[in-house]
């Protein structure tokens, strides 16, 4: 196991002990100089967010590795091409806890609707604590929400902004048969942009929604918007974001996920300091919440993210087909 932190140590050696199978696990993350760690093994499981590569691929062919298992959900990090022509079988897990997410997604919406970074920034750089006009927020209950992706985590989420009074609207690209009354499908994510008062964005990273997010989209929102990206970096352009929020074409950001994530994100024990000037100058704004990729970070998630892929890894090493493998 590959990017072990230390608060999945204890759940890894339950799940060792229980299965009887010999599970051995490093704190780096896999790239082209720690694949060699894996010699000798029968399959391999990891978490991270920089790419898997096709020389990553060839490299676990030629150790005779033919099982990845995967403990997240995302899988836009894959080059499922080379995979399949290595013969690498891999396994996901798509549903470790939509909760998590979702509730991350809703904290950040209240924690810029109630504009605690300004209450934090006055008390934190200026050391002052008293009342400000700066401080006066929006109840959720009166603001329109809008979801993009109506998958497991998007309804998760819709579910817990509806339970503060929200009015939803939602895009999916293949919509879900029922909305159970909760929330109401617009035809175009034109409406969703012009209508939003909180867009939370809940798709997998694709081709065609690389830079979504852009000038010309954050133009039309409304300049009280506030944008929550806990699904993918590449969903939204950094730099038309940075202007958009120092321009006031939005009022407010929440980022749990940014292009360009460094294997670092991936290393629980690393003591590097940040030096990406983007990620340095959205934590000293008061109008964002920047975060490092930890909206699935639970106790709940991480105990299904090991059972779960371990559980995957195990079928596939014993001949079978797991429910999670990704096609
Ligand atoms: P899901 O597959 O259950 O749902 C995704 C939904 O998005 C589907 O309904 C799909 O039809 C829709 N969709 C796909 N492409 C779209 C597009 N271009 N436009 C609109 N809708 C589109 O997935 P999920 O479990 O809800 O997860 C969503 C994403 O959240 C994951 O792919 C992953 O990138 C991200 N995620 C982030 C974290 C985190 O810690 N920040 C954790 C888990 C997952
Ligand atoms: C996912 O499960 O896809 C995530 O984004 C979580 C992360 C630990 C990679």
């Amino acid at each position: 196991m590959y990017n072990v932190r230390d608060d999945e140590i204890p759940f890894v050696e339950k799940w060792g002990k229980d299965h009887g199978v010999e599970v051995k696990y490093t704190t780096t993350t896999l790239n082209q100089e720690t694949v060699e760690e894996a010699a000798g093994f029968d399959g391999i499981s990891c978490l991270q967010t920089i790419p898997y590569s096709k020389e990553l691929f060839d490299s676990l062919n030629n150790l005779g590795i033919k099982y990845l298992s995967l403990r997240n959900v995302g899988t836009d990090n894959i080059d499922l091409p080379a995979a399949k022509s290595n013969d690498v079988k891999i396994t996901n897990v798509p549903a470790y806890s939509p909760d998590s997410i979702a509730e991350f997604a809703v904290m950040m919406a209240l924690y810029l609707s109630r504009k605690v970074g300004y209450m934090r920034q006055q008390l934190n750089q200026n050391h002052q604590y008293h009342f400000s006009p700066s401080f006066m927020g929006r109840l959720i209950s009166e603001q329109t929400v809008g979801v993009i992706g109506t998958g497991r985590i998007g309804r998760a989420a819709i579910k817990l902004f509806k339970g503060l009074g929200a009015n939803v609207i939602a895009y999916d690209k293949y919509p879900q048969k029922s909305t159970n009354g909760q929330y109401v499908y617009v035809k175009s994510l034109d409406e969703i942009y012009a209508q939003s008062d909180i867009i939370s964005i809940h798709m997998p990273a694709t081709d065609d929604n690389y830079h979504q997010f852009n000038h010309e989209v954050f133009e039309q929102m409304k300049d009280t918007a506030l944008l929550i990206n806990t699904a993918r970096g590449s969903i939204v352009d950094t730099n038309d974001l940075m202007y958009a929020l120092q321009s006031g074409e939005i009022a407010g950001a929440g980022i749990d996920t940014i292009e360009n994530e460094s294997a670092d994100l991936q290393d629980s024990r690393s003591t590097k300091q940040v030096t990406d000037p983007d990620i340095l100058k959205f934590s000293m704004m008061p109008n964002v919440l920047i975060t490092p990729h930890s909206a699935f970070h639970t106790s709940e998630a991480v105990k299904n993210m090991i059972d779960i892929s371990l559980g995957n890894l195990k079928q596939m090493v014993e001949g079978q087909t797991p429910e999670d493998l990704v096609d």
